[in-house]
């Protein structure tokens, strides 16, 4: 499973992106927004393609087809590695399909069932995002619907990458790796927890002081 960063905070990026297990990085408008300190949101996007090697997430915010595809040109525009986000309605869907066809990566945001998720692979989506968290926040197990849309990207060999989104916990990644989540794009806190156990914590602090017994060194 890939692992994503969903964050627009170019520090957050940085100081994971050495220990190699950053594949890519997905943005939305709540969490530009929250960097707006750094001036052109362009800015920001371009800053991330420039320390992560691999997909990074833009989003359009116009809703009638028009806009956004001019605007998903425009992000794309911004570097090679650059994803389009759009957000899963009609007009999106028509977007998705002539972004598609001039050879641009798109990302279908806001999936809620998996029809929404076939209905955006069949226009041409490389990637889905079914928001796990928003799911459960309305008494849904959000990652059950990662397990149908995986189930059913593999009953037809659809290409399409289904990108586990709004994952809140540790737990969240274990139950999307388990349904067979081809991507977690999460927080940095979350992927900060997934480190952590006091067990290993608690090894570490024995095996030091047993070392400093034996007054050798390495
Ligand atoms: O990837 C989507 C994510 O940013 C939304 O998360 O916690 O607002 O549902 P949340």
């Amino acid at each position: 499973m890939k692992f994503f960063l969903d964050t627009a905070n170019v520090e957050e990026i940085r100081e994971y992106q050495e220990l190699g297990i950053v594949d890519g990085v997905t943005t939305n408008p709540t969490l530009l927004a929250k960097e707006k300190h750094r001036g052109d949101f362009r800015d920001v996007v371009k800053e991330i393609c420039s320390i992560v090697d691999g997909p990074v997430n833009a989003e359009v915010i116009g809703e009638s087809h028009g806009q956004m595809f001019e605007e998903g040109m425009k992000l794309a525009r911004l570097h090679e590695n650059i994803v389009v986000k759009i957000p899963m309605t009609v007009e999106g869907m028509k977007t998705v399909h002539a972004l598609h066809r001039e050879g641009i990566h798109t990302n279908v945001t806001l999936i809620f069932t998996a029809n929404q998720a076939l209905i955006a692979a069949k226009a041409g989506a490389r990637y889905v995002s079914p928001f796990i968290g928003r799911l459960d926040d309305i008494s849904h197990f959000g990652v059950e619907l990662i397990r149908d849309i995986v189930t059913i990207y593999g009953n037809y060999g659809i290409e399409t990458e289904c990108l586990a989104a709004s994952l809140r916990s540790p737990t969240h990644v274990v139950d999307c790796a388990t349904a067979g989540a081809h991507i977690a794009t999460m927080p940095f806190a979350v992927l900060e927890k997934m480190f952590r156990h006091p067990l290993t914590d608690k090894g570490i602090a024995q095996f030091l002081k047993d070392w400093e017994t034996t007054g050798a060194k390495i």
